[in-house]
């Protein structure tokens, strides 16, 4: 750590005690605690992850971070205070619940913050910007926290959003998430240190369910197993748990996460109408290059089974169509298409 960085992090950490002090024991902290507390965090979580408030004043972080005597510009690079055009600095977080990021030594190196009355043209969450210590491609919120728990349990569990990770700390305390971005190399490979398998608990709506098949894929290729945690539709885990509680999040959704080729079944089923012949054609079309990808026979014909079930075409049938999948051989590379044209979607399987 060069001084820079050592100085951006104390500057970072003062504001980190700055912002909690305002939320817990302050009036004007006082209507971002109940929404808080409103929304099923409670005061442990609330110190454990040192949540806070930023102030709706301009210069609230700015004018302290100059009266301890910190260097503005250095202070801009960590993201915590922005350069006018006259020379002066003014706070880039102000009027929103504070969430400290740290990194994975434990070292708080940016902030994520919250509006909690939705203003026109402001995002819901204000990130810290890119910088030497901030870089949202490695982050992986709570990874430190985690770390033992991911060790002991033998997995963890990948979250949309930091807010889920928080909210289910009190029984699945192996969560981590990205800072909203997709899932890079970089955190599979910190992921893989601990352990070689993850549940993907994203949120229960199309946008959840897209990056969840894609972040299986990319965990997968890179030697990962993979499960794939089904919520109600409409419900983030947050959502989940203030509805039906953390234990029975852990028992009925952690726990009964989905293997990851049940879960592709699912995927390529859902959205489909099994009703129609196209619905059938396509859902079929979409299954069998994944079933034959399978490495036992025994899951083949599970999935071949349950592909038969779904759509009331024979179990020969499939089977027969199932060997036009059947890998290339190399002296003989004539292969037969598939009667049916494969439907877009099979490219990025796999
Ligand atoms: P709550 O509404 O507070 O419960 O948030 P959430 O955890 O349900 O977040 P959501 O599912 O909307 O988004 C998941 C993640 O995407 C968040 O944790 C953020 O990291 C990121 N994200 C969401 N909205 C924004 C935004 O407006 N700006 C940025 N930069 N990131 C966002
Ligand atoms: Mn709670
Ligand atoms: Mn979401
Ligand atoms: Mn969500
Ligand atoms: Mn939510």
């Amino acid at each position: 750590v060069n001084s820079n960085e050592k100085n951006q992090l104390e500057g970072i950490s003062l504001l980190e005690k700055l912002f909690h002090h305002l939320l817990m024991n302050t009036e004007e902290g006082h209507e971002a605690l109940e929404y808080l507390l409103d929304r099923g965090f409670n005061e442990s979580q609330l110190n454990q992850y040192k949540v806070g408030w930023a102030l709706p004043g301009w210069e609230t972080a700015s004018k302290l971070l100059e009266k301890k005597g910190f260097d503005l510009s250095l202070m801009e690079e960590a993201g915590l205070v922005i350069k006018r055009d006259d020379g002066t600095y003014f706070d880039r977080f102000r009027n929103r619940v504070m969430f400290p990021i740290e990194d994975a030594k434990g070292r708080t190196v940016g902030f994520s913050g919250r509006i909690i009355t939705p203003e026109k043209n402001e995002p819901k969450y204000l990130n810290s910007p890119e910088s030497p210590l901030f870089q949202k491609n490695s982050l992986l919120f709570n990874f430190h926290k985690a770390r033992g728990s991911i060790r002991k349990e033998k997995f963890a569990v990948l979250f949309e959003g930091f807010a889920d990770v928080i909210a289910a700390s009190e029984t699945v305390s192996n969560g981590v998430a990205t800072m909203g971005t997709s899932l890079t190399k970089q955190h599979i490979q910190q992921i893989k240190r601990l352990t070689d398998t993850v549940v993907i608990c994203y949120d229960g709506d199309n946008a959840g369910t897209e990056a969840a098949f894609k972040a299986a894929g990319d965990l997968s290729a890179n030697g990962m197993t993979v499960k794939v945690a089904r919520l109600p539709s409409g419900l983030d885990p947050d959502d989940y748990i203030q509805k039906f509680g953390g234990i029975k999040f852990r028992e009925e959704v952690i726990q009964h996460a989905l293997s990851l080729m049940a879960f592709k079944m699912w995927y390529l089923r859902s959205g489909k109408n099994l009703q129609t012949e196209d619905g059938r054609l396509a859902y079929i079309n979409a299954a069998l290059p994944e079933i034959s990808g399978l490495g036992s026979a025994v899951e083949k014909e599970l999935y071949v089974k349950q592909l038969s079930d779904d759509t009331g075409v024979s179990f020969s049938s499939l089977e027969e169509q199932l060997k036009t999948y059947m890998p290339v051989k190399e002296n003989n590379p004539v292969i037969e298409e598939p009667v049916i044209p494969l439907p877009k979607k099979t490219s990025i399987l796999k």
